[in-house]
């Protein structure tokens, strides 16, 4: 949630959660802001305005979907929805992106609601949004900035939550577009950042970009304490496999159907961040971890995905990744080209149906006509997987196709090391699960090697079979 105590942030500069009153205090005494809460005030949560722009070129979805969306979003850090509209944009205003008529006709809105933070469920550059905060007489936070809030109340895990504040700095770094005098005055004869003639906003970027560094060091750590572990399990290799899907499409649910786990599902959106990883025994006796993570939505912004990448390498080098999607949503379809796109970014290869499976879940809303039009649907000639995470139906057949996958795609494989690749022994013997090996009289050696797959990848060449 937007930190209270940080409500009396200059409006210009509003950067909610990692401003850079985290790396100084001195933000307190900002007193010239216009905007000061009482205590009182304080604890109501903000009343906020959803601005939807619609742009003829992007008319995929249907209109009520993206407001719900939108102001799902926003009420994902308890924010108050008072207001909320779609506005046509028909052509970009460079200064405000929305034209002028419609900016004025919005601040009347807006005044009149007392509306205290305007979401553009866009992104708008650093100098449009300072435009319209100064037009509109309140914060404005694009769709970038909100999903970055959410994810920082999400996140869990050390990792989770470095990511997220390195994501946060990256983005605000490029919008530091006045001078922060409170910092200058802290700063005053110390002459530690820079010498004489350097702009407030240069000291500031280098601020930041000190705790990135900082940041990025801790990162580093973690991670390779990450990998470590990865390395273990990967000597039990169990298959992993990855639900995927669209923010809200069900994917904690069904994880908590598959393995009695609680996960954190909700009607929230993004109400899991951090991967949540369990071992799943299937009825013929087949063991795979199941990987619960992120939800995607909608113009992810890219830096995002990038900051995310490491987490979700356990989708990347799934056995079998599970697309789970809400297919009694009316723009199922949309959503699920998005998860593509993310997951292409990823260098997931989506097309390969070997790799994807499509699960359509939610189909207890579905009417008995709909339903059976559906069962019908194939993709790719493979007909995708219809259940119910909330009450169960279908289930039984998920679970028979993971346990099928996995032992089709089987993680054993028989390899033959020539005498001149001997020298490869010992990697194996680290990376892989050694179940059996034979010396053979030339000297070469075959081996039979359980696996996870990016492994048995890099020991292709030597094949048996
Ligand atoms: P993110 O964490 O945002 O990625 O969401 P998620 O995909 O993990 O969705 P989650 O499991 O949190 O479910 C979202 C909402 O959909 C919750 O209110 C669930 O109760 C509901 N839900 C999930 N599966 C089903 C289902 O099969 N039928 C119905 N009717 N509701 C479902």
């Amino acid at each position: 949630m937007i930190a209270k105590t940080e409500r009396k942030a200059d409006y210009q500069s509003f950067n909610p959660r990692w401003d850079l009153s985290k790396l100084t205090d001195n933000r307190k005494d900002h007193s010239s802001s216009k905007f000061q809460w009482t205590a009182e005030e304080a604890q109501k949560p903000e009343r906020a305005f959803v601005i939807v722009p619609e742009f003829s070129d992007n008319n995929q979805r249907s209109r009520s979907a993206k407001l719900e969306e939108a102001k799902g979003l926003a009420r994902a850090i308890s924010l108050n929805v008072v207001e909320a509209s779609v506005i046509p944009v028909k052509r970009v205003t460079p200064a405000t992106l929305i034209g002028s008529g419609k900016v004025q006709e919005l601040a009347g809105i807006i005044k009149a609601q007392d509306i205290g933070l305007a979401i553009i469920d866009h992104a708008i550059s650093p100098k449009q949004q300072q435009n319209l905060e100064k037009a509109w007489d309140c914060k404005v936070l694009d769709r970038t900035g909100l999903i970055l809030e959410i994810f920082g109340e999400r996140a869990q895990t050390k990792e989770g939550t470095l990511q997220v504040e390195l994501a946060h700095l990256n983005y605000q770094k490029g919008r530091l577009v006045r001078s922060w005098t409170h910092l200058e005055r802290q700063r005053g004869g110390l002459g530690f950042v820079g010498g004489p003639g350097e702009t407030q906003i240069e000291a500031d970027r280098r601020m930041i970009q000190e705790r990135i560094n900082r940041l990025e060091k801790d990162l580093e750590k973690v991670r390779k304490t990450r990998t470590l572990h990865r390395a273990k399990r990967k000597k039990v290799p169990y298959p992993v496999v990855a639900l995927v899907g669209y923010t809200n499409a069900g994917k904690s649910t069904l994880f908590n159907r598959l393995t009695g786990a609680q996960v954190m599902a909700k009607d929230l959106l993004f109400a899991t961040l951090d991967p949540t990883l369990r071992q799943l025994n299937l009825p013929q006796g087949t063991r795979v971890i199941l990987s619960d993570t992120v939800g995607f939505v909608s113009n992810l912004p890219t830096h995002l995905v990038a900051a995310f990448r490491a987490t979700l390498e356990e989708v990347i080098e799934a056995e079998l990744i599970l697309h789970v999607r809400d297919i009694s949503h009316e723009d199922t379809d949309a959503q699920a080209q998005d998860v593509h796109d993310i997951l292409e970014q990823l260098g997931v290869d989506t097309a390969s149906t070997e790799n994807v499976v499509e699960v359509w879940n939610k189909i207890d809303l579905l009417e008995d006509g709909p339903k059976q039009a559906l069962k019908e649907r194939t993709i790719e000639n493979v007909q995708p997987m219809m259940v119910s995470a909330e009450t169960g139906e279908g289930l039984d057949k998920l679970i028979a196709l993971i346990e099928d996958r996995i032992s089709d795609t089987d993680s054993i494989m028989e390899v033959l090391l020539p005498l001149d690749k001997l020298s490869l022994l010992p990697k194996i013997y680290q990376e892989a699960q050694v179940l059996s090996s034979e010396d053979l009289e030339d000297g070469s050696v075959t081996l039979k090697i359980r696996a996870a797959k990016p492994i048995r990848h890099s020991y292709k060449p030597y094949r048996l079979k």
